[in-house]
């Protein structure tokens, strides 16, 4: 009781600062590439409660926003900063087309809790913030990517709340990545504080949606290449739909063949023999061994990958938590971009009702 009342204490505290305006933000319609205008991340509970079908801000603006000052250098972290706000219309517009799609009656006629198409379209509400915070990240010497058109097949609520699963650890996986990538701190913290975000979406639908542990072992799964895993998201985006001021994404690109896995011949565990499909050739070369490489929490195990049966087997020493990505590379332990020659692959190990793969 007594430590309560002092949290109580401090909590107050902090709501008294809160009360002192902080904001100018301008009203929209307003010029989107001022940080100015439109609610503030942080500062609105636009990206927090807004319970509204039509899309939110800035979710519901159209096209690239130009660079106001092209003479200038780009900042240090443009680059990754566009390949981001591209992922996150994907992510973004995934939420948004479920909350058009679908109603509170959609979920609770599966019987779940009867919050949860509330918890989405609050999701929904984060990820309009992360569309602004990357947004407000790019400087004004560079163009700020606007929406493409998605296909997500959202067919069924049950599809939805998979798919929901995949894209949450993998944003996870590639936002550890690019804190490889980036050359200001500033932007280290942020990918940290954005990934913990999407870790409590995933925690909220391993509790209330699938009925699992929240917790997804010691650590999230790395993957170095970040790019790699963006390109995977590109499955979702009408060819040749995107606002043709948007840079190519994601930049730089290896333009891999995705892989999926014979999912009837497998439980897709560790220890599990597994075969990969692939959605076009691997540039093979007669005189190299090839490796698949398992990534697992902060760990990595290459196999011996044989490219004439597609088959290897899945790391037996791995946990049974969170999630494995798997590449097909030229060189054990993938040490470089280029020795990668396909994927990567999601192997979503949590909740183990879930066998969807995330390739293909
Ligand atoms: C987007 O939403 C904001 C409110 O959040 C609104 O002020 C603005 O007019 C909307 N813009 C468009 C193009 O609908
Ligand atoms: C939810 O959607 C279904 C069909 O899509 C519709 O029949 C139902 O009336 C809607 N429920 C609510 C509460 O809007
Ligand atoms: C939602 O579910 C909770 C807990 O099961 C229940 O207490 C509440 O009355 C329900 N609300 C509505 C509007 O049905
Ligand atoms: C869309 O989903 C349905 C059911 O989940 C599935 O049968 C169908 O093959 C999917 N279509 C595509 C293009 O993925
Ligand atoms: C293995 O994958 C390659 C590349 O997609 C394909 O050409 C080959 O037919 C596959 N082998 C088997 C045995 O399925």
């Amino acid at each position: 009781m007594i430590q309560l009342r002092s949290i109580s204490i401090i909590l107050a505290g902090l709501s008294a600062v809160k009360a002192v305006p902080i904001s100018d933000a301008q009203t929209p319609p307003c010029d989107l590439s001022s940080t100015s205008c439109g609610p503030v991340p942080g500062e609105s509970d636009i990206y927090n409660d807004y319970a509204g079908k039509a899309a939110p801000f800035p979710g519901n603006s159209t096209g690239a926003i130009k660079s106001t000052t092209p003479e200038d250098d780009p900042g240090a972290d443009d680059l990754l900063f566009q390949n981001l706000l591209a992922a996150e219309w994907v992510i973004y517009s995934f939420y948004q087309t479920a909350v058009e799609t679908f109603n509170a009656s959609s979920f609770i006629a599966i019987g779940l809790p009867n919050n949860t198409y509330e918890r989405i379209t609050e999701i929904r509400d984060n990820e309009a913030g992360h569309l602004r915070i990357f947004q407000d990240s790019i400087s004004s010497s560079s163009v700020k990517p606007g929406p493409c058109k998605y296909e997500y097949n959202l067919t069924t609520p049950e599809f939805f709340l998979a798919l929901q699963q995949v894209i949450e650890i993998t944003s996870e996986a590639f936002l550890t990545g690019l804190v490889l990538q980036a050359k200001l701190d500033k932007t280290k913290s942020a990918m940290v504080a954005i990934g913990g975000i999407e870790s409590r979406h995933s925690a909220w639908a391993l509790i209330d949606v699938w009925g699992a542990d929240p917790f997804t072992g010691p650590a999230e799964t790395i993957f170095p290449y970040a790019n790699e895993i963006l390109d995977v998201t590109n499955q979702f985006v009408v060819p040749g739909s995107c606002p043709k001021e948007n840079p190519v994404y994601p930049r730089p690109s290896q333009h891999l063949p995705r892989m999926n896995f014979e999912s009837d011949s497998t439980t897709a565990r560790p220890g599990a023999d597994i075969t990969f499909t692939f959605t076009k050739n691997p540039q093979y070369q007669n005189d190299k061994e090839y490796y698949a490489v398992f990534y697992h929490g902060l760990q990595k195990v290459s196999v011996p990958f044989d490219v004439k049966t597609n088959r290897t087997t899945i790391p037996a020493a791995f946990d049974s938590k969170g999630l494995i990505l798997v590449v097909i590379a030229d060189t054990p332990g993938a040490p470089y971009t280029d020795t990668v020659v396909a994927g990567p692959l999601t192997l979503l190990e949590q909740p183990s009702q879930i066998t969807l793969a995330f390739g293909n």
